[in-house]
């Protein structure tokens, strides 16, 4: 069975951008491999937190990946901090990445521009999530479109560390859907859809209530002439629709152009909006539930158990390679 590893920062608001590029794809991919998901907390103090707020961010995402899905039976779902093997193979993969390569991120370049302070833990960022990937020994990461850089250096540091040591990493493949990897913002097609957009009718949260959804829509933008057909180049904000569209139905994007031929977009988007509510719904309700159960609790302490299970023989096999005491 191959085995899959991804991790999502607990940073607060999920969009559908992250539900449809991330976590759709880990529900699936439970049914054919052995899964591991992590919040990663230790990724998300590399920019300045509150305290308490992490500390709620780290459940409230646990909460929602299993009520996307999850089922914490079948994968193992931890917070990354309570998994001590992340920030020690963390700093021995930062020994073995160059600054040079790290420099080349363009997620770092754009995380550091415009900012008067950057921590080092930013830089180095890219280690730890090769850290991440590597101690399960993983086939398969299913991340969104904007993770592929880092995918490819996780590559490259494990390939660097097998020549160098022995066989010691699996290699691992990125997973980035063809339809979904890179859902873009309602306001400006041309932008990804984030959370951390400062306006928030650029994005929907998981977890924003139905009338925000079908506001948020309405007001999305749209391209010129009135006909509901996917085409990147040219009307990139209705394509960015349809693409939304075909994923909460679960139905190809020919299917949903055939079935608004010659109607125009308000009924399109209309529809679109019932389409989000009902999809995102029971999500919210589940989520809702095991917030007010207290079982998340020992949920994550289970799955942090088999976390370190899985990787404690990767882990003291990269220090007996490295050269250190036992
Ligand atoms: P993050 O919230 O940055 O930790 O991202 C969690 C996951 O969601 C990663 O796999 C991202 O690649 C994915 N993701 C974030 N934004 C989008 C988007 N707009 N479209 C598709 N995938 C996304
Ligand atoms: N860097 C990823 C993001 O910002 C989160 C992440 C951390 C991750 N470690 C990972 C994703 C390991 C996949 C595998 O979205």
């Amino acid at each position: 069975m191959k085995k899959v590893f991804s991790g999502i920062q607990p940073s607060g608001t999920m969009t559908i951008g992250n539900y449809l590029g991330a976590m759709k794809n880990f529900v699936k991919l439970q049914n054919e491999a052995e899964c591991v998901f992590c919040v990663v907390d230790l990724h998300a103090i590399t920019v300045p937190q509150e305290p308490e707020v992490l500390r709620q961010n780290s459940l409230n995402l646990a909460a929602l990946y299993i009520a996307a899905g999850i089922d914490p039976n079948r994968s193992t779902l931890f917070v990354q901090s309570q998994v001590p093997a992340h920030a020690e193979l963390g700093w021995l993969l930062q020994c073995i990445a160059y600054y040079g390569e790290l420099g080349r991120m363009t997620q770092f370049k754009d995380k550091s521009s415009k900012k008067e302070v950057v921590t080092a833990g930013l830089f180095t960022y890219p280690a730890l999530m090769a850290a991440d990937i590597l101690l399960y020994q993983t086939d398969l990461v299913p991340v969104g479109e904007d993770q592929k850089q880092h995918l490819e250096l996780t590559r490259d540091v494990a390939e660097r560390f097998n020549n160098r040591f022995g066989q010691t990493f699996t290699i691992p493949d990125p997973y980035i859907p063809k339809v979904g990897g890179r859902i873009m913002s309602l306001e400006d097609p041309s932008k990804k859809m984030s959370k951390s957009d400062e306006n928030p009718s650029a994005y929907i949260s998981m977890l924003d209530e139905p009338d925000v959804i079908r506001k948020k829509i309405s007001r999305a933008v749209t391209d010129s002439e009135r006909e509901v057909r996917y085409d990147e180049e040219n009307k990139p904000a209705i394509s960015n629709l349809l693409t939304i569209y075909s994923l909460f139905v679960d139905k190809s994007v020919a299917d949903i152009e055939a079935m608004y031929e010659g109607k125009g977009y308000g009924p399109f988007k209309k529809d679109l909006a019932e389409v989000v509510v009902d999809g995102l719904s029971p999500i919210q309700t589940r989520y809702a539930e095991l917030l007010n159960s207290g079982e998340l609790q020992d949920i994550l302490r289970e799955g942090a158990r088999k976390a370190t299970e899985k990787s404690e023989p990767t882990l003291a096999d990269v220090k007996e390679k490295l050269g250190f005491l036992k």
